[in-house]
């Protein structure tokens, strides 16, 4: 049986892991929705790019879980100016949260959830906003037991030229 889970902020030797799991989550909604959710060539590298430029910036959360020095999940989010467009003041956005297949149902995405909202509010997040896939019902539990409410539905019409 595996041991506590470890949360602890990433390191810039975690990201090609984390670009792995975060291109799983990516084919997880384009194979979901493929008109909505978009899947790019070499979607993992074009991550580890991302989280590369992320960890080295302000204001970002970048958590991994690791079970015996392995990393098995990872969370992201951003603290985020006022936005007129979404008519929301300062907040902090979630974008990521993946456990791997393997490793789900053992609390730890619970645990890499509780980490990010902590240290979110602590740098002075006065809300936490999220957005979950329609038909995620197993996120929108996590989300919902956490004490998120739904507060925006998405809506998106295909274009006819398009994929
Ligand atoms: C959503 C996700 C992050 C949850 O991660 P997880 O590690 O499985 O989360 P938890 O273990 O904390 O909770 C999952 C379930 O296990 C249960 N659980 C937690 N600890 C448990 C334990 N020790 N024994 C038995 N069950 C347990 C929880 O009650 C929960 O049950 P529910 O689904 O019936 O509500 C994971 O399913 C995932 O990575 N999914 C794919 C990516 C994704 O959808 N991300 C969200 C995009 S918005």
């Amino acid at each position: 049986m595996a041991g506590q889970p470890v949360i602890r902020p990433a390191a810039q030797s975690d990201i090609p892991r984390m670009a792995q799991l975060a291109g799983e989550l990516v084919r997880l909604h384009h194979a979901a929705d493929p008109s909505r959710f978009m899947l790019v060539d070499r979607v993992e590298e074009g991550y580890g790019w991302w989280f590369r430029r992320e960890l080295a910036r302000g204001g970002t959360v970048l958590l991994v879980a690791c079970e015996a020095d392995r990393v098995v999940g990872y969370v992201y989010g951003t603290l985020e100016e006022r936005d007129w467009n979404l008519l929301l003041d300062a907040h902090g956005a979630v974008h990521d949260i993946f456990v791997d297949g393997v490793s789900r149902s053992a609390g730890i995405g619970g645990k890499l959830l509780d980490a990010i909202l902590s240290e979110l509010e602590r740098l002075g997040a006065p809300r936490i906003v999220l957005s979950t896939m329609v038909g995620n019902h197993a996120a929108q539990r996590l989300f919902a037991r956490h004490g998120f409410r739904p507060t925006m539905l998405e809506m998106t019409r295909s274009g006819s030229a398009g994929p």
